[in-house]
């Protein structure tokens, strides 16, 4: 076998090696930014076409970060995420429907749906751990929310979020209130909505009314026992003084008499 042809072959098998090589990378490299690693990506066509993320049942306990900014649909149900951190989708603008059920969510940072205001039409947040609702979460979103399936703790401090929210307004009726306070309001097992003429912050009042009562109650007695007790002492003191001058005159006298006893004498 003559050098130069063993060369030749061996370079056509080495620039064939380097050629896939290089198709790999590009093909890698364009599924990076085409779809998150972990998740199954789909594109349909149409006015209601776009791409599609699935990564439901994966065990998830953050949100991917690799996933692509024009993303329409992500579903992220029957994970473990446990909060929804501020800016988490800011990078989405054509986010239209985002599918958050059946995790472990309890909290919902300020501004963890920020940026999603114009182009979000429906938010699934059924099946998790949400007991109350901070309106600075849903910052100008004005998405058709699921809420239900949720142990929503109502209370004055939901009563007085609910009115903040721009979400469409039969999202609420999926806030069914598994515990109140005041435990005895009647709300339990009714949709917040409907408890019509349940004011839980009235009782709210009602107990800082109380409580103001009794503290100004409180100092009341504390002045009034001051003012008792400083009559009293004065009191024995002005009598001890008056005892004291009773006694000044009658010794001056006798003094006086011994004086004038003197004199005479
Ligand atoms: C996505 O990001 C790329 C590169 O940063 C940018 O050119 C493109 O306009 C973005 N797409 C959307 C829908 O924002
Ligand atoms: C809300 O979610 C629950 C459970 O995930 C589901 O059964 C129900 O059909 C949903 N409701 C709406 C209006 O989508």
């Amino acid at each position: 076998m003559p050098p130069s042809y063993w060369l030749l072959r061996h370079s056509v098998v080495m620039c064939l090696l380097l050629h896939s090589l290089v198709l790999m990378t590009l093909c890698f490299h364009h599924a990076a930014t085409s779809c998150s690693k972990r998740c199954y990506c789909s594109e349909s066509e149409g006015p209601a076409g776009g791409k599609t993320m699935r990564c439901s049942n994966l065990r998830l306990t953050e949100i991917p970060q690799d996933i692509p900014n024009d993303t329409r649909r992500l579903y992220l149900d029957y994970n473990l995420l446990t909060s929804i951190p501020s800016n988490a989708f800011q990078d989405l603008p054509l986010l239209a429907e985002l599918d958050l059920s059946h995790n472990d969510l309890a909290v919902l940072e300020p501004g963890a749906f920020r940026g999603l205001g114009a182009s979000l039409q429906f938010l699934d947040l059924s099946s998790n751990q949400l007991s109350t609702l901070d309106p600075e979460a849903f910052e100008g979103l004005r998405a058709r929310s699921n809420l239900t399936g949720n142990p929503w703790h109502c209370d004055c401090r939901l009563q007085t979020a609910l009115p903040r929210l721009d979400l469409e307004p039969v999202s609420l009726t999926g806030i069914v209130c598994q515990t109140s306070e005041p435990e005895d309001s009647g709300a339990q097992g009714v949709p917040f909505l409907l408890a019509k003429d349940l004011d839980l912050c009235v009782v709210l009042k009602k107990t800082t009314d109380v409580a103001m009562l009794v503290t100004m109650f409180g100092w009341f007695t504390m002045v009034i026992s001051y003012l008792v007790y400083y009559v009293r002492h004065n009191q024995e003191d002005a009598r001890r003084h008056l005892e004291y001058l009773k006694s000044l005159p009658s010794r001056q006298g006798k003094s006086e008499e011994s004086s004038t006893i003197s004199t005479v004498v």
